[in-house]
């Protein structure tokens, strides 16, 4: 398919290169600042403009990749008539940009995605479009970069992403949180990789409620006081060491 590609963050970023790898041509990077726009189409081989510019009408499909709060107001600066234009984010519904064009949808990365990791893996993605014909367009570009694509209404999207944070966001804040731990008091965070890993995996083939291990689950009292006096000048972490604690505790 012959593609423009709005917005120049994360999203925008890998998209591209995945289409690029899967024979895609990226026609044109429009962005909010042209200087963000320059640096992806330079990347990508195309052209770009900023939204205020000349957008290549070209295209047979338009992916939307900017801040979930812009999408809102992108019908004031976009018109696309009957041209697809799909959106990519979790928790905003379809219906965002029917200002925008006749013809539109969904191709949600279920996937955290960073700019500077070029190692990129295959993206799940979960679609949805206005129409039969729509969504047709829309699930043969994901099938095409992906093996792992799924029809999701506006609701299961939204039920995904809150899941999604939690997985993700959240576990990743921990690792920061345990990072600056163990920086501050001299022991190697790396060594933790292992098991970051094997936590991680062992949802694949297992309920994660019947994988709980540590001092929580075992009412171990002695260790967890142990830990929430170490803890003391680490008083972030302490809190929500306390809170997680609790939440275990209340499980068993
Ligand atoms: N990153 C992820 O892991 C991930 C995964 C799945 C879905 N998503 C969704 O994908 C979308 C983009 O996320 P991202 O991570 O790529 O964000 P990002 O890296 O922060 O990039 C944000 C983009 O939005 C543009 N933008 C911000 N405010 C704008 C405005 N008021 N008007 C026009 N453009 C504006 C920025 O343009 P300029 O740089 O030119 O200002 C930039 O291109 C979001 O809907 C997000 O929920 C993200």
């Amino acid at each position: 398919m012959q593609v423009v590609i709005i917005g120049s963050g994360n999203v925008a970023t890998v998209l591209g290169r995945v289409l690029v790898k899967n024979n895609h041509k990226v026609l044109q990077v429009v962005s909010r600042h042209p200087e963000h726009a320059k640096t992806l189409a330079d990347e990508l081989g195309c052209t770009y403009c900023d939204l205020d510019g000349s957008i290549n009408t070209g295209a047979d499909i338009y992916i939307v990749a900017i801040s979930d709060g812009a999408l809102y107001g992108l019908h004031n600066k976009l018109k696309l008539g009957k041209k697809l234009v799909v959106h990519t984010a979790g928790s905003v519904p379809l219906e965002v940009l029917k200002d925008v064009s006749e013809n539109y949808g969904v191709l949600y990365p279920l996937q955290s995605l960073r700019s500077e990791l070029n190692d990129i893996k295959e993206i799940p993605f979960l679609i949805d479009g206005n129409t039969v014909e729509t969504f047709t367009l829309i699930q043969d570009l994901a099938k095409s970069l992906s093996s792992n694509v799924v029809k999701a209404t506006d609701e299961d999207r939204l039920k995904l992403h809150v899941a999604a944070v939690v997985v993700s966001n959240f576990s990743n804040h921990l690792f920061a949180l345990a990072e600056e731990f163990c920086q501050k008091e001299h022991v190697n965070f790396k060594l933790l990789t292992p098991l970051i890993l094997e936590t991680a995996q062992r949802t694949a083939t297992h309920s994660p409620a019947n994988m709980q291990t540590g001092p929580a689950m075992r009412n171990d009292v002695f260790t967890l006081d142990k830990h929430l006096r170490l803890l003391t000048n680490h008083q972030k972490l302490r809190y929500i060491y306390l809170k997680l604690t609790d939440s275990i505790l209340r499980e068993n």
